[in-house]
């Protein structure tokens, strides 16, 4: 999608499409017709309201999006209006639309961040994902561009913004089409490609570590979930060096399970098609790379990425099985299915010789998750309340809000195992909190934040701002956070 910033006024916008933002109760006049609307009082611009009008100017059709009462309005609820009127654009199959912003429905938000989280938006309503079907006989067009109308005066701020915008609306695409790819197309080999196409595209250094390699590093716990399937496992590593050389790199790791079957502690047939999406931690950290490719902050970044299936089979893991972690840790394993954190501890006790001045996680790490927070929020732990404050305001920044849970020392006594140094399950309480404490037990003194993401990953059904399916969440939080970071 190709974005212009344009500073015409309204009524001279020639476009098949004018999508127009505007606060509750006070909409501008544009148009007679909708003028007639608001009038009447049936348009109201409440919260996600939409009408949309045939007028007799320039613009071919006129969409009103509300977003709310003026004093509510925050960076998301741009965001969201956004992707509303991109989907309306979608579902009438204009290629172009030009996205205007009603000075009551800006609340003192910045022209930059306005630009940025319109284009954000409009990446996200837009999307769809066709490539595995064949052409349908009236197929939709794709978005191809968005004309953002600002004031001459906004102009070089929302410029600024817009470059932004287009990077994460890259990376967010990016990512949603990885995490759709099925299992049988992304397999841990696939990412590998992925993460070596990224690094020769900008410049990133990339290591690979095969099963061989991985053995020879001691990853016990990661080769223990990939040896029940034939296809291999990889390690990746990814380094994007912005800021000072030997500057301490803020490292990102993603979960990446191209298929999770539950393995011999096997999950039920019901919906496990969507197991491809235990990838999605991974995919986000790739797309987080995409972004950084684009924009170049002055920050160190380094990425990991254990990637493996989880299947069962004569050669799998089973329940009692005894592994000797990377950091050397012995682990029992009480289910094959508590999977995500054995390869997570691997890749987080690899990270230490980086040094690393902050570690996120990012992971479809429990369906406990969903029972605590349903599909609004990602569930946030860590061992460093300054880290967990400065992620839960990107967070917030992104429209990709954290909720922390406790991790109490109490906790600790779940993972107790009666012959090895720690068990990988807890059994059902406090699901999210024992994976999460699980993980700690892997972090040798650096600020750590582990995202459970398992909730927010994917999305069961359509919503009015974004399609059923992947919604490549991570990749605007971790932009958001390295951004700030790096003084951006
Ligand atoms: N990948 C799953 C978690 C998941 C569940 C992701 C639902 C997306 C939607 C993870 O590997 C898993 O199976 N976790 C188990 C852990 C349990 C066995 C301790 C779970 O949550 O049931
Ligand atoms: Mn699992
Ligand atoms: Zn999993």
């Amino acid at each position: 999608m190709k974005t212009l910033i344009s500073t015409k006024p309204l009524p001279n916008v020639a476009t098949p499409l004018l999508a127009l933002l505007v606060a509750q109760g006070s909409i501008p006049q544009v148009e007679e017709s909708l003028d007639r609307a608001v009038a009447t009082g049936d348009y109201k611009g409440k919260k996600d309201e939409t009408l949309l009008v045939y007028g007799g100017g320039k613009a071919q059709r006129i969409l009103l999006v509300g977003v709310g009462k003026a004093g509510d309005i925050t960076r998301n609820s741009v965001r969201r209006a956004a992707a509303i009127a991109a989907k309306r654009a979608r579902s009438l199959g204009t290629k172009a639309f030009a996205l205007g912003i009603a000075k009551e429905a800006r609340h003192g938000l910045g022209a930059a961040e306005l630009a940025q989280v319109a284009i954000e938006g409009a990446a996200q309503g837009g999307w769809q994902f066709t490539e595995l079907k064949k052409q349908p006989e009236d197929p939709k067009p794709e978005l191809e561009s968005l004309e953002l109308i600002i004031d001459a005066s906004d102009k070089e701020e929302a410029e600024a913004g817009r470059r932004i915008g287009d990077a994460i609306a890259a990376g967010h695409l990016y990512t949603r089409n990885l995490q759709m790819q099925p299992g049988n197309v992304a397999t841990p080999t696939y990412l590998a490609e992925q993460a070596r196409t990224l690094a020769a595209a900008h410049g990133f250094s990339v290591t690979i570590l095969d099963k061989a390699q991985i053995k020879k590093e001691g990853m016990g716990a990661l080769l223990a979930v990939a040896q029940g399937s034939a296809e291999e496992p990889r390690f990746i590593v990814l380094q994007y060096q912005g800021g000072t050389e030997g500057g301490a790199p803020v490292v990102l790791v993603g979960k990446g399970v191209t298929f999770d079957s539950g393995g011999i502690s096997i999950k039920p047939a019901l919906n496990m098609e969507d197991m491809k999406f235990d990838k999605s931690g991974a995919t986000a950290v790739l797309g987080t790379f995409e972004v950084l490719g684009r924009l170049k902050p002055k920050i160190n970044v380094v990425g990991l990425i254990p990637a493996t299936e989880n299947l069962p089979s004569g050669t799998a893991i089973k329940p009692g099985d005894v592994v000797k972690s990377h950091l050397g840790k012995t682990i029992e394993i009480i289910n094959t299915d508590a999977e995500g954190r054995l390869i997570l501890c691997d890749a987080l006790s690899y990270a230490r010789r980086f040094k690393p001045a902050a570690a996120i996680d990012a992971a479809t790490l429990t369906g406990a998750v969903v029972i605590a927070l349903g599909h609004h929020a990602i569930g946030m732990l860590g061992n460093d309340d300054a880290l967990l404050a400065e992620v839960r305001d990107a967070g917030e920044r992104a429209g990709e809000r954290c909720w922390p849970l406790p991790l109490w020392d109490d906790y600790r006594e779940l993972l107790k195992s009666d012959v090895a140094d720690v068990k990988n399950s807890g059994g059902r309480a406090a699901g999210t909190i024992a994976g999460a404490w699980f993980l700690r037990e892997f972090v040798d003194s650096f600020p750590w934040v582990h995202l459970d993401i398992a909730g927010t990953a994917y999305l069961e059904s359509e919503g009015a701002a974004h399609a059923k399916g992947p919604t490549a969440i991570g990749v605007r939080l971790f932009t958001e956070f390295l951004l700030k970071r790096a003084g951006a």
